[in-house]
């Protein structure tokens, strides 16, 4: 899968157990992100509804959610990626702007990736297409020289970027999903009634689609003009679509008026102890929308890797300050009694702990990844 900030790699066992336990059937996951707690609520058998308002997030959710693997000829599948595998690089937007202009690939890679994303463009109008943008997302990831964000790259060659780009099968699942793209808000009031919905918001002012512009110029491709030392895309200033996730303002009442809106017998938020608002905000407005009961589970967790390493722009000057290294993540429950009480059994089975009321640490996480 592809790094990503606040990806759910960790808790994705305990959302699964949390969901077998809540006995749900169909499940939607909002902010789907890399679909991984989609993908294992998918493979304990659930419809799963993946959604987000990323580009590349929905290649990802109609990939590994909407595809039945079943359906698939997957020996047809190893024949075109390993015809489009052997294809000649050949210079074009990613090696001129991202390998030259910047420094996230190797030049062999990037114009491997040219030749092979302009070759998937032949695929466009058929059920490959999501599969193949994926197996290049996933290769190109595995070769990129960053700590996981696109806002900077490293200093000097991270050891896997020499490695030759290599493009595989995804691991795709067998049965039914769905993948959609949008606004949370938008998303959720067009929602049938589900079983068990999964709330992963974004966690400050970062917004996703600056965080990850590679993956989405990848998926668009679109040789958008470019701006700053990251050749971020321009369309990135535009202050007309901001998601009202990514601000400290909007935060609190977006998130209030989604969670009136959700459709759900069990409903989970995730959330940390370093963003803006109190485990009891999410408590009360899920009590507000007739949850019987609402609790709130702690884990213990390591941060993001760049709060650990630091930040160097290309020049090798260090400009994130190495922060705080562990913060509490939270999974607030709220649904029947009897459920969340189930829920919560589980959570402590897997580390967690039930917490009282916590307030936000007031640490920048903003501070660390920006140049
Ligand atoms: C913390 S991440 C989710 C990570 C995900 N659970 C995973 O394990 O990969 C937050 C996600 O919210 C998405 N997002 C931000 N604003 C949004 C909005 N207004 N509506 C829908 N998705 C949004 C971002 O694209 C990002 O994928």
């Amino acid at each position: 899968m592809i790094k990503y900030l606040g990806s759910k790699r960790r808790l994705a066992p305990t959302l699964a157990d949390l969901a077998e336990a809540a006995g749900a059937r169909t499940a939607v996951d909002l902010f789907t992100g890399t679909t991984r707690v989609a993908q294992v609520w998918k493979q304990r058998g659930i419809t799963v509804t993946a959604a987000d308002a990323a580009d590349y997030s929905l290649v990802l959710a109609q990939c590994f959610i909407a595809m039945d693997s079943e359906q698939i000829d997957h020996e047809e599948l190893r024949r075109i990626l390993e015809r489009l595998d052997r294809l000649p690089g050949r210079d074009g937007y990613v090696t001129e702007t991202f390998c030259r202009q910047s420094r996230f690939f190797q030049e062999h890679n990037g114009r491997r990736i040219d030749a092979i994303r302009d070759a998937i463009e032949d695929y466009r109008d058929t059920s490959w297409y999501p599969i193949l943008l994926t197996s290049l997302m996933l290769a190109a990831d595995r070769v990129d020289s960053t700590t996981g964000l696109q806002m900077a790259y490293l200093k000097n060659w991270a050891p896997r970027s020499s490695r030759p780009l290599t493009l595989m099968a995804p691991p795709l699942l067998p049965g039914a999903g769905a993948a959609v793209q949008g606004d949370a808000l938008a998303v959720a009031q067009s929602l049938p009634h589900v079983d068990l919905a999964y709330l992963d918001p974004p966690y400050n002012q970062h917004r996703y689609e600056s965080n990850y512009h590679i993956w989405n110029t990848l998926i668009r491709w679109d040789s958008p003009e470019h701006y700053g030392v990251a050749c971020k895309r321009v369309d990135l200033r535009d202050r007309t679509d901001r998601s009202p996730f990514n601000s400290r303002k909007t935060f609190a009442p977006a998130l209030a008026t989604l969670l009136s809106s959700v459709r759900a017998d069990t409903v989970v938020v995730s959330y940390n102890d370093e963003s803006w608002v109190t485990s009891d905000q999410i408590r009360d407005w899920l009590t507000a929308t007739g949850h019987e009961r609402t609790e709130l589970v702690v884990f213990d967790s390591n941060r993001y890797v760049g709060a650990r390493i630091g930040i160097h722009s290309p020049d090798g000057r260090k400009v994130g300050a190495v922060g705080r290294l562990r913060n509490q993540e939270w999974l607030v429950i709220a649904g029947s009694a009897r459920t969340v009480d189930r829920l919560v059994s589980v959570g402590q089975q897997h580390g967690g702990r039930i917490g009282t009321h916590i307030h936000p640490n007031r640490y920048k996480i903003g501070q660390v990844g920006t140049i």
